[in-house]
């Protein structure tokens, strides 16, 4: 499944940071780089909570969290010595974030499920836990929380790119500055790092939007409470005091991989509401010879010649020279057939919080322009496993999900003792357990 080139590629990737030259650094830094300051909050970025959002109190260190504090440069010693060079350690985790996930489980807003395993692959839960109940509602399963974002308004795209930064995150930025395309990039933590270059870039260069998509990309559901807590806490750690403190308001499980319990500790926890997405390219498999470019060619041009409700989330990578040229094929199709770009990020209009400062569920936002032409969707997806999570009454769910594939794979998660190898296998695992995904 996986040849030695490929393998290699992904190796790339990951270990030669440096080959994304410091040129990428723009030379019209304005009150972001390279030490970050804060900076005036964008009336137009949804990607990012609000100052008041009870959130920033978990991620607000030392003397960094005022309007004049500043924080080490992105890239330098001090800003990599501040966080984990791999998999978290959950029993070194700053108290705020134990606090509370304490007062959340307290609170009763942790469903008490256990993790899932994945031998062979495939999550599964103890006898007694259907993953597509209302109970545990596993988003692998494609069972969907009302509150989780799938689809796209009517006519919309969502744009976002998983698994950056990575060394191919260069060309495809550039495409997206040259067209003015905003797009979401779902980055994992331990990326970041390697690559404060391509971050810079995302983030200052093109202004794009950021998301977590976790530290070091484990199936997420597999894990305790406090090793969620610690993927997501330094995910957005790292984000937080490399934006001149913004703490980022969305997230995307690796390999889509969520359910109740953990979609609730990120919620209640660290206020990021899940981001799935109702199309899969297999971009991501590209250079293991799970699809071709042809294929997706055609993938591509079914969905942008079809219906245009619900909207498109597409699940695309940043992840190989082939992934971003698949995207830069499509995008002229795009525009073509009258498709509406949007960040996926910026698809909830308006700002809607709860009383506690969550987000309020803004389903209905979605679903408003969906549901009325949920009775319209393509055929073509009947037969999949999606269904709607009990609580979703909106009719906005399940009426598209991601095609079923009978494609599987086996996989283990490895865990090991170096960064570099841990940054590696979570990748490959990241390739395999996409097979399962689809499957
Ligand atoms: C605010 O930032 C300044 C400059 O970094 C720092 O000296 C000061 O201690 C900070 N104050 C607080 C209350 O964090
Ligand atoms: C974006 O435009 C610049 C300037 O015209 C060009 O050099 C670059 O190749 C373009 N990038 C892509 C990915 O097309
Ligand atoms: C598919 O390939 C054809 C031929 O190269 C091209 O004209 C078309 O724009 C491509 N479509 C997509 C969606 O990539
Ligand atoms: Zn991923």
């Amino acid at each position: 499944m996986f040849g030695p080139s490929s393998l290699r590629l992904l190796a790339a990737a990951l270990t030669l940071p440096a080959l994304v030259s410091a040129g990428f650094l723009p030379v019209h830094d304005h009150d972001h780089a390279p030490t970050t300051t804060i900076s005036k909050l964008s009336p137009d970025a949804k990607w990012y909570h609000r100052r008041d959002h009870r959130a920033h109190s978990l991620f607000a260190r030392d003397a960094a969290d005022n309007s004049t504090g500043s924080f080490p440069a992105v890239g330098s010693p001090a800003w990599s010595a501040a966080y984990p060079q791999s998999t978290p350690d959950s029993s070194k985790l700053p108290q705020a974030w134990v606090d509370a996930l304490n007062q959340a489980v307290q609170a009763g807003k942790i469903p008490n499920i256990p993790p899932s395993t994945t031998t062979g692959g495939n999550p599964t839960y103890p006898s007694g836990y259907d993953p597509m109940s209302s109970q545990v509602c596993s988003a692998t399963y494609k069972c969907r929380n009302p509150d989780d974002i799938w689809d796209a308004p009517e006519g919309v795209i969502g744009s976002g790119f998983d698994d950056g930064p990575t060394e191919f995150s260069p060309e495809l930025y550039s495409f997206l500055k040259n067209n003015s395309i905003k797009a979401t990039h779902f980055m994992i933590g331990v990326n970041i790092l390697t690559d404060p270059a391509a971050f810079t870039q995302a983030y200052v260069d093109i202004q794009g939007d950021l998301a977590v998509h976790t530290y070091t990309h484990p199936y997420m559901t597999t894990l305790s409470n406090l090793d969620v807590l610690a993927q997501l806490g330094w995910t957005m750690q790292i984000m937080y005091d490399s934006t001149g403190g913004k703490v980022p308001r969305y997230w995307r499980p690796p390999y889509g991989d969520s359910d109740e319990r953990v979609r609730a500790i990120a919620l209640e926890v660290f206020g990021l509401t899940t981001i799935i997405w109702n199309q899969d390219t297999e971009d991501w498999s590209l250079t293991s010879g799970g699809t071709t470019m042809q294929a997706i060619n055609s993938s591509m041009t079914q969905w942008l010649t079809g219906p245009k409700t619900p909207g498109l989330i597409i699940l695309e990578h940043e992840l190989s020279a082939q992934s971003v040229q698949a995207y830069m094929d499509a995008y002229p199709v795009m525009i073509q057939n009258g498709w509406k770009l949007q960040s996926v990020a910026g698809i909830q209009d308006g700002d809607i919080y709860r009383e506690d400062g969550s987000i309020l569920d803004v389903d209905n936002t979605v679903s408003a322009t969906s549901s009325g032409a949920s009775t319209s969707a393509p055929s073509t997806v009947s037969g999949s496993p999606s269904t709607a999570h009990s609580a979703s009454t909106t009719g906005s769910s399940s009426s598209r999900a991601s095609g079923s594939s009978t494609g599987s794979v086996s996989t283990t998660q490895a865990s090991s003792a170096s960064a570099r190898w841990s940054i590696n296998s979570a990748l490959v695992a990241c390739v395999a357990g996409m097979f399962f995904t689809l499957a």
